[in-house]
């Protein structure tokens, strides 16, 4: 990557395999690169070298539109600084991905979600008038209403009180049983860590896979 400083080394020797289905969480210091891990991982930023797979697609081998097409289709992200549309309502959010998709019941199923989500009275809502932990669970809600088969979230319960963040950890958890989602944590939660199978560290922009669960 580079930046105005010149070219900055962020991550390096990264190589591993996720298994469908598989709960997987990233955690590591501030600054360690774990959000640069997860934006590579969906595409959202190209490396310097090396490749990411998604379903054995080469995504850098794709064309901006046909990686975002490869995204719409099988990724959901959850950015940690949420990125929601601010001209677009809550309800609204959430059904974009689902208009995008050609969904004729977007409504209906974003509505069900955001209600999921502990939102059912806050769909007219845009984002500057709803609090942190609430923008965190329409970016919740938006990744996962089109049932995507990698769900990429980063710190997803970073800014929920204690009982929300349970909820909201069930509710992916839940997917990921339900519909065989792989899901990807990056998470400084250590109750989180450890329900999922696999823990990769990031330490200095180098991952380390520390534990693995049996199969
Ligand atoms: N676009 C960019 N240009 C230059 N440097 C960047 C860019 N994005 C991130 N960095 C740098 O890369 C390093 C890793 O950043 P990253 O956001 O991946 O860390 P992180 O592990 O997610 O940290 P946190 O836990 O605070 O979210 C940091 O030193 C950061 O300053
Ligand atoms: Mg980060």
């Amino acid at each position: 990557m580079t930046d105005s400083g010149g070219v900055l080394d962020i991550l390096c020797d990264i190589d591993f395999e996720l298994q469908r289905g598989q709960t997987v969480a990233i955690v590591g210091a501030s600054g360690s690169g774990k959000s640069t891990l997860l934006t590579l991982m969906a595409g959202l930023d190209t490396p310097t070298r090396g490749t990411v797979r998604i379903d054995g697609t080469d995504i850098f081998a794709l064309d901006e539109d046909q990686r975002a097409a490869l995204r719409a289709r099988k990724v959901g992200f959850v950015f940690q600084s949420f990125q929601l549309l601010g001209n677009l309502t809550a309800l609204e959010n959430v059904m974009l991905p689902l208009e995008l998709a050609g969904r004729r019941d977007a409504r209906a199923a974003a509505t069900q979600l955001l209600q999921r989500v502990g939102l059912g009275q806050r769909l007219g809502h845009y984002p500057k008038l709803l609090s942190g932990g609430e923008q965190q669970r329409v970016a919740l809600a938006r990744a996962f209403v089109v049932q995507p088969a990698l769900l990429l979230a980063d710190e997803p319960t970073g800014s929920l009180d204690f009982a929300t963040g349970a909820r909201v950890m069930e509710l992916m958890f839940e997917l990921n049983r339900e519909q065989g989602t792989t899901l990807v944590l990056v998470t400084h939660d250590r109750a989180i860590a450890q329900r999922c199978q696999r823990l990769i560290t990031v330490e200095a922009g180098r991952a380390l896979e520390v534990a693995e669960a049996p199969a």
